[in-house]
């Protein structure tokens, strides 16, 4: 049975791509038409995507990978074959993708993998083969960066907390960009585990995965990555990438919520111990133990979320069908016609790169005299949705100096007339405010 559909785009057509998100058609606060600047916090999801979910409900909803009747035997059909499409869509073999709730979900998975080999190796209990490897002894050194979202962070400390490793992070620069230079003093023997954003959800900041990880690997430590705001906007093949996770979210990339992909390099996959146990994810069970399943299924405990995989399948259907490149070209044009507005208005210090290379469309930044959370009212009741606050990364304001910022983040459904939308209301405000 097929359960996903092509899309119905095929040439960059910004009113009907407009037109595939139903969401878009609404107004907001008294009939205004709706400026949704808000797709680094989540995207809008095409009318494919509904419709593969609601479609996966009607006509073939039950447990996976269990039940003997037909209907079983076509959800398990339409959630692996969902996988296959996912993993397809970053250059990935299927069995490489874990399925999680979110990428938050899939960087715990990682941590967790070592908390708990440590905790297992202190009393003696038998790690999988190189399970050697996630056993941490107190000294040993995680190193993150200073621009992480939490979810990206608070794992870590939390990692540090339970098995006395120490946590070090990469400095950022005054313009929000990594220092490099630092790493040799950062990164050293002791270090196990480096784990780093691809795209900083605050600054925009594209980071050098190859830089990272090349030092990373010269260490001798596993390699990270949270790429919930680059699988979304830029062409990414993982297995090119010389890491050994990738952790992203279905949410961002048009996808529905509850699901996430949590990539792992097979090797690094075999040799970790469960993060959720339960059922579907054992070997064998007996009363007093169990042995577990190989990766994926390992990793995923429970009756999973099979029609957030069918809506994410469709979701690529969708993106590869407009195209990476071409998105990524429209995002890199709106994010530049952001910037030069933003440099146009006084008053207003963007807080990351100023300029469209190696950064992407999520930009923050501050207004003199405006606080970011009245700014993101006076945007809101002009339909602008923006996402105001220090945005899951408190310690990045901190080093940018400020408490808080406004972010706009545009999308493939984005077009100038949203940009300028925005920009119009921006005046507004400072008038309103008496900064202008
Ligand atoms: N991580 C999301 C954001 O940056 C929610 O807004």
């Amino acid at each position: 049975m097929t359960i996903i559909e092509a899309p119905s785009v095929g040439v960059w057509d910004e009113s009907r791509i407009r037109g595939d998100f139903p969401i878009l058609a609404r107004t907001v606060r008294e009939g205004r038409r709706l400026v949704y600047l808000d797709s680094a916090a989540t995207s809008q999801k095409p009318r494919s995507v509904l419709d593969a979910e609601r479609r996966y409900y009607e006509t073939a909803n039950a447990a996976v990978h269990r039940g003997a009747h037909q209907l079983a035997e076509e959800a398990t059909e339409a959630y692996e074959g969902s996988r296959a499409r996912i993993a397809a869509f970053v250059g990935a073999r299927p069995d490489d993708v874990v399925f999680t709730r979110n990428a938050t979900e899939g960087l715990n998975l990682v941590a967790y993998a070592f908390s708990n080999a440590t905790a297992k190796s202190i009393h003696g209990a038998v790690l999988p083969d190189g399970g050697a490897r996630f056993v941490l002894a107190p000294g040993d050194e995680i190193v993150v960066t200073e621009m992480e979202h939490h979810a990206n962070l608070v794992p870590w400390q939390e990692l540090c907390a339970k098995t006395g490793a120490v946590l070090r992070w990469i400095p950022i620069t005054d313009e929000g960009r990594l220092d490099l230079a630092s790493m040799d003093s950062i990164l050293g023997p002791r270090t196990k585990v480096v784990s780093f954003t691809h795209q900083s959800n605050l600054l925009g900041t594209i980071n050098d995965v190859g830089a990272l990880s090349r030092a990373a690997r010269a260490v001798g430590a596993l390699v990270v990555l949270d790429a919930c705001q680059s699988i979304p906007h830029q062409a990414v093949d993982i297995p090119s990438l010389d890491v050994d996770a990738v952790a992203w979210s279905g949410h961002k990339m048009l996808g529905p919520t509850g699901i996430g992909c949590l990539w792992l390099r097979p090797e690094v996959a075999e040799a970790m111990t469960p993060f959720i146990t339960g059922g579907s994810m054992i070997e064998t069970v007996t009363m007093a133990e169990s042995t577990f399943a190989a990766p994926p299924t390992r990793f995923e405990a429970g009756v999973p979320m099979v029609a957030q995989a069918v809506g994410l399948a469709a979701a690529c259907d969708y993106l590869d069908e407009l195209g990476m490149a071409e998105i990524a070209a429209h995002e890199q044009r709106l994010t530049r016609r952001v910037l030069d507005g933003l440099a146009r208005t006084t008053g207003v210090r963007v807080i990351g790169p100023t300029d469209s290379h190696s950064r992407g469309s999520a930009v923050s930044f501050v207004v003199e005299g405006i606080h970011p959370h009245d700014l993101g009212q006076v945007l809101d009741d002009r339909g602008v949705a923006v996402r105001v606050g220090h945005h899951c990364a408190w310690p990045t304001c901190r080093r940018m100096g400020v408490p808080a910022t406004t972010r706009v983040s545009p999308y493939l459904y984005n077009d100038d007339s949203d940009i300028d939308a925005f920009l119009a209301a921006l005046d507004d405000s400072r008038a309103f405010f008496g900064v202008a």
